[in-house]
């Protein structure tokens, strides 16, 4: 593959508005309660104008495959606004015939009849179910039911269609989640008409709410442990597989040709244009974010001043090219590839050596010339992919 320097095929949209913050999550946002959405959505337009009109036309000359609304929460945006914000960025790239939109949706929360979506352009759902158990889905503060979670899925489901192109979010490691309450999570969800799902093991944040809760209400806030996490994953993989749901990125489950085409251009390092405030860009050769705070988000007038730059280096790209690659566990990263990227010679014999221990080691597998993680490393990748942080400038 050779590597895409300049041309832009992905864009993000960040929309930073939740109705409560979920008590283990520690993501920027504001409460819908306090007002700003509109104000937002103006900055948006306007930051879509101003940073489309910095970059050079030969970036653009390629259509966009994937654009991808994610929070927060979008739904809380009304469908008019989403359509808003897409003729706006359609003014200035067109989209691909097939391109990809996702918009993130709660299940308690859309702004608009799911219908009005699709018709402003919205081809792809993914829903933040987290778990089909009522006691667990309150030890996370999630304002949704199990009930209304399945219903919100069905009914996407009867809108779209042959079309349909849903995924869902399901968490394990949750407090007092059992073994048998996953299986039955994972089963109900197996059931619906879904194409895709993602799978999150739940980290404890610092500063959270639930952060507090285990530490001091730790009865009523047990946290599995590691194994138990290793265990939950596990069975999840081989009933997800069983049942038409193959796993192409540690975390991300797929029916065939469902795979989310925006995840995999992250994955692989491709630039995404990003906008919206905490949104995080990458155009070769520079990473990109813009500021984690509305008040100065909606009061902008140059896009310099919303937006924070750093060159990534060449080690750094190669270093996330195969941190990132080695996570896909169908395709991987290809030989070749990461020969291209490397900046030198030095670098690769040092890297292939390692490459070749942990494939000693059984850490790693080499597949159509292509390096992925070896299965069985996957519950514990972190130990697997830490020696390829780090890596030495060229030698
Ligand atoms: C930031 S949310 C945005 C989507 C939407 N607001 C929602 O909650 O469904 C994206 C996903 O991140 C996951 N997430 C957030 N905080 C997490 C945590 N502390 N541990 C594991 N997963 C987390 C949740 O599964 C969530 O669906
Ligand atoms: S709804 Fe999503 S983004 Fe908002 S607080 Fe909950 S997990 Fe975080």
């Amino acid at each position: 593959m050779t590597v895409n320097r300049h041309e832009i095929e992905h864009l993000y949209v960040h929309v930073p508005f939740c109705k409560s913050r979920c008590v283990y999550c520690d993501f920027y946002l504001e409460l819908e309660k306090h007002g700003g959405v509109s104000a937002y959505v103006d900055a948006l337009n306007r930051e879509i104008h101003a940073r489309f009109s910095t970059l050079k036309t030969d970036a653009l000359k390629t259509p966009l495959h994937t654009v991808y609304f994610g929070g927060g929460t979008p739904s809380l945006l009304t469908a008019s606004q989403v359509g808003e914000i897409l003729q706006g960025i359609q003014a200035f790239q067109v989209f691909a015939s097939d391109c990809e939109i996702t918009f993130e949706l709660n299940p308690d929360d859309a702004q608009s009849p799911l219908d009005a979506y699709l018709e402003a352009g919205i081809n792809r759902f993914s829903v933040g179910v987290q778990s089909l158990s009522n006691d667990e889905l309150k030890k996370l503060s999630r304002r949704h039911d199990a009930q209304t979670a399945t219903q919100r899925i069905h009914d996407l489901a009867k809108c779209m269609g042959e079309t349909a192109n849903i995924s869902v979010d399901l968490m394990y490691g949750i407090p007092t989640q059992s073994l048998a309450s996953w299986q039955a999570t994972v089963q109900e969800a197996c059931d619906l008409p879904i194409q895709h799902i993602s799978m999150y093991g739940l980290q404890l944040e610092a500063g959270t709410a639930l952060e507090t809760l285990a530490k001091k209400a730790t009865k009523h806030y047990p946290l599995p442990s590691d194994d138990e996490h290793v265990t939950f994953y596990e069975w999840a993989v081989d009933y997800l597989a069983e049942h038409g749901f193959h796993r192409y990125e540690a975390s991300n489950f797929a029916k065939e040709g469902f795979e989310s085409r925006h995840n995999l251009a992250y994955w692989q390092q491709k630039n995404v244009l990003a906008f919206g405030p905490s949104a995080h860009g990458y155009v070769h050769p520079t990473r990109y974010s813009v500021p984690s705070n509305l008040k100065a988000y909606t009061a902008f007038s140059q896009v310099a001043e919303i937006t924070e730059e750093a060159v990534v280096s060449d080690v750094e790209r190669f270093e996330n090219l195969l941190i990132f690659g080695l996570r896909l566990t169908q395709v991987g990263v290809k030989a070749s590839t990461l020969k291209e990227a490397c900046p030198s010679p030095a670098l690769w014999r040092h890297v292939e050596g390692l490459l070749a221990e942990k494939i000693a080691q059984g850490q790693v597998e080499k597949r159509n010339d292509a390096y992925t993680l070896h299965p069985a490393w996957i519950p514990r990748m972190n130990s697997a992919l830490c020696d390829f942080i780090g890596l030495d400038a060229p030698h």
